[in-house]
């Protein structure tokens, strides 16, 4: 992977295959605004939405880790603030992951779970990602490369973000994601989803459900578990940290091995202790934090791809100047570049990240300290659940493996494929 990276980046920007993909996202949400939004409707006139989704953009700047998304126009607001400069920044974490060679991949496609998804950024930016990694493999016959597109996962706890995802995601021509698989994050036990599935498959089995058969009895084990956990601006600071430490938990042990989770968020303030906090948490859930030196990554805001956001603050602008009322004082309230056609874009200097990806217990790996190995292999799914598995030997791992679950390995995330 990691010798193939530094070819793929290149290709992707220089066939421009990344910027289509980008300006198709543009696209779709200057749809969604233009022509959906700042219309107006049967309830609504037109000046009234376009004075209104002015009137929270402020709120959508100052308060985004605060429960606003569901009031009038609040995540259009956002998604319109934010969502296409997330989508390059998470595009930016992908090249890193590539580069570092721990991309996640799975022979059967990989599950992506994105907890506080929003408008979806990082999940748009993943499926085209994974999408333009296999047609670079397929056009230089790169095997190891190329792999099905991923399943997204988002856990999202405003309906009203659900639906702004759910039109950017038809109005840009995206497969999905269309809906979110979780509302509130809080309360959330991977564990208990799993064992509701195990229950769900044996009532049908009962019911006698054609569907259904036996061997479906042992796919709940599998239900639930993800190769990619994604955090991007949701972890803001130590409160939601304490508030959601089990979850947090049941997340990191439900990844596969080999299974990357990510955090993104600012570089100072409140997000050192939030770093901090969840390094701690990992370790404890056998996720090792990896290439301390991408904690910092540096945006760009003098390319075609700010050129293009530009585009857009200043259509949706063009609407608003002519529609809404009272926009004199709000944009004393605002950044000049965002109202302002003349004005270039500054943005943020760089943003903070860390990777933590669960110990690799492959087999090869397995002679990792004993009792540790047991945890790691049955929270990643390993091991039959509720029952301890001696690990003997690297042998002994892969045919238990393996006849349990009737898979080939690779299947369920191994760290060969992420390498
Ligand atoms: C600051 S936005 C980040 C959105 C997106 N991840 C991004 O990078 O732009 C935080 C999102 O988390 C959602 N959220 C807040 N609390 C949540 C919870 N307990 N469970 C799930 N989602 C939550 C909000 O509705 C909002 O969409």
């Amino acid at each position: 992977m990691r010798t193939t990276a530094d070819g793929f980046l290149e290709w992707v920007e220089s066939t421009e295959r990344r910027f289509q993909d980008f300006d198709q996202l543009a696209a779709g949400l200057e749809t969604l605004l233009l022509d959906h939004v700042l219309t107006g409707n049967v309830e609504i006139s037109a000046t009234e939405a376009c004075t209104q989704f002015a009137k929270a953009l402020p709120l959508a700047l100052s308060k985004c880790d605060e429960p606003i998304y569901d009031a009038p126009f609040v995540a259009e607001a956002y998604a319109f603030l934010h969502l296409l400069e997330r989508y390059r920044r998470f595009s930016q974490v992908l090249d890193v992951l590539l580069r570092a060679g721990v991309l996640p991949m799975r022979d059967s496609g990989i599950d992506i779970l994105d907890v506080g998804a929003g408008p979806g950024p990082a999940l748009f930016a993943s499926s085209d990602f994974y999408d333009q990694l296999t047609e670079y493999a397929e056009k230089h016959s790169i095997a190891g490369l190329a792999t099905p597109q991923p399943k997204p996962h988002a856990v999202e706890a405003s309906p009203s973000m659900g639906h702004v995802m759910h039109w950017i995601s038809e109005l840009s021509n995206r497969r999905g994601p269309h809906q979110r698989r979780l509302g509130s994050f809080q309360g959330t036990d991977f564990d208990q989803l799993r064992i509701e599935e195990r229950e769900a498959t044996v009532r049908a089995l009962q019911e006698d459900d054609p569907w259904i058969t036996i061997s479906d009895l042992f796919a709940w084990q599998d239900e639930w578990r993800f190769n990619f956990g994604i955090f991007s601006y949701f972890l803001t600071n130590e409160r939601i940290i304490s508030e959601t430490r089990r979850e947090l938990q049941s997340l990191f042990a439900s990844m596969r091995a080999g299974g990357v989770v990510v955090i993104l968020g600012a570089v100072a303030g409140n997000y050192r202790k939030v770093y901090k906090a969840v390094d701690k948490l990992a370790k404890r859930e056998v996720m090792r934090r990896i290439e301390q030196r991408h904690s910092r990554i540096v945006c760009d805001h003098a390319d075609r791809y700010t050129f293009r956001i530009k585009q857009v603050y200043s259509r949706v602008w063009e609407r608003l100047d002519a529609e809404a009322t009272g926009l004199d004082a709000l944009k004393r309230e605002l950044p000049k570049d965002l109202w302002d056609p003349s004005a270039p874009i500054k943005g943020m200097r760089e943003f903070g990240l860390r990777v933590f990806r669960r110990i690799d217990m492959a087999p090869q790996r397995a002679s990792w300290h004993k009792k540790k190995g047991k945890i790691a292999w049955h929270r990643a799914g390993y091991g039959p659940a509720g029952k301890s598995t001696t690990v003997k030997s690297s042998v002994a791992q892969g045919v238990m493996w393996r006849s349990h679950f009737k898979r080939p390995i690779s299947e369920y995330g191994s760290a060969d494929c992420a390498t």
